[in-house]
C-alpha cells in the first residue's frame, strides 16, 4: 500500500497553537491542493487527537472531484479511518459528515456506542492496520495527523511519501502540538529523505519527500 502523508506547519515545526481554535496554517490554493489529494486516495487516516481538536470532516469538498470519482467507479469519498485506544464521541463529524465509509482502529467496546457509525476493529499495531485495510481494498493512502500519528508512521518507517506545507509564521508555544514528537526515526542525517519536488503555493512552501520505501 502507498502511504501518503500530508501536513502544514509553521516555521518552528507546529501543527496548531494552543487555543481552542483550529490555526490557519496555509491558504485556499493550498486547501484546494489537498482536496485534490484527497480524492486521490482510497482512505485518509487521522488519529482520535484530531478528530477532537479539529473536528474534520474528511470529505472531498469539490463536487467534480467528487462526480469524478464516481464516475470511475469509486465511492464519492474515500473511507475515513481514526485511531483510538480509548473513546471517540460519535457526534464528531468524523462520523456524522458524509456519505463515506468509516472504520474505527480502537477497543472492541466501542462497537456499544458507535454502533452503525462505523466498523470497529480491534488492532493498534500500525503495520497490522495497514494489512487490514489493504485487505479491504485500500491501495492508497492519506495520513492526515496529527503529531502522535505522524511520529508513529515515520519513526516506523512506513511512509513513502511526505508532503510538507511550511507556513511562513512561528507559533513558539512550548506546549503546543509539534509535527512530530522526540522518537527515533530511520532518517537521519546519514539516511536522509529524498527532497523530490519544491513549490510556491500561497505564502507557503510545499515540500515533498520519497523515502526508500517509495
Ligand atoms: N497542521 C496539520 O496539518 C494538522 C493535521 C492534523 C492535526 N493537526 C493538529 O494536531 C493536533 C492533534 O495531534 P495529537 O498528536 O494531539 O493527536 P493525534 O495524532 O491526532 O491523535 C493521537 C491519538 O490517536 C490515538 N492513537 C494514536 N496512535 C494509535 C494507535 N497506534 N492505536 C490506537 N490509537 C492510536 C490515541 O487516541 P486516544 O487518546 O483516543 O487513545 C492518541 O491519543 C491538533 O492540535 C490538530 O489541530 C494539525
Amino acid at each position: 500500500m502507498y502511504v501518503l502523508l500530508s501536513a502544514a506547519m509553521s516555521i518552528d515545526g507546529y501543527l496548531d497553537d494552543g487555543s481552542p481554535d483550529r490555526l490557519v496554517l496555509s491558504g485556499p490554493e493550498d486547501l484546494d491542493r489537498v482536496d485534490a489529494v484527497r480524492a486521490s486516495v482510497d482512505a485518509i487516516l487521522v488519529g482520535a487527537g484530531t478528530v477532537r481538536a479539529d473536528d474534520p470532516r474528511l470529505l472531498v469538498r469539490s463536487a467534480d472531484r467528487r462526480a469524478a470519482r464516481i464516475a470511475s467507479g469509486l465511492p464519492e469519498n474515500p473511507i475515513k479511518v481514526a485511531l483510538t485506544r480509548g473513546d471517540i464521541d460519535p457526534g464528531r463529524a468524523f462520523f456524522t459528515a458524509g456519505p463515506a465509509e468509516k472504520i474505527v482502529y480502537g477497543p472492541a467496546a466501542l462497537r456499544d456506542s458507535l454502533g452503525e457509525l462505523a466498523t470497529v476493529v480491534d488492532l493498534d499495531d500500525l503495520g497490522a492496520i495497514l494489512a487490514d485495510l489493504s485487505a479491504r481494498g485500500v491501495r492508497r493512502l492519506m495520513v492526515e495527523g496529527g503529531g502522535a500519528v505522524h511520529t508513529q508512521f515515520l519513526s516506523a518507517g512506513l511512509v513513502d511519501e511526505l508532503q510538507l506545507v511550511v507556513a511562513p509564521f512561528f507559533v513558539g508555544e512550548a506546549e503546543a502540538p509539534r509535527f512530530v514528537r522526540p522518537a527515533r526515526f530511520p532518517y537521519t542525517a546519514l539516511n536522509r529523505l529524498r527532497l523530490e519536488a519544491t513549490e510556491q503555493i500561497g505564502d507557503c512552501a510545499l515540500l515533498t519527500y520519497r523515502t526508500e520505501r517509495g
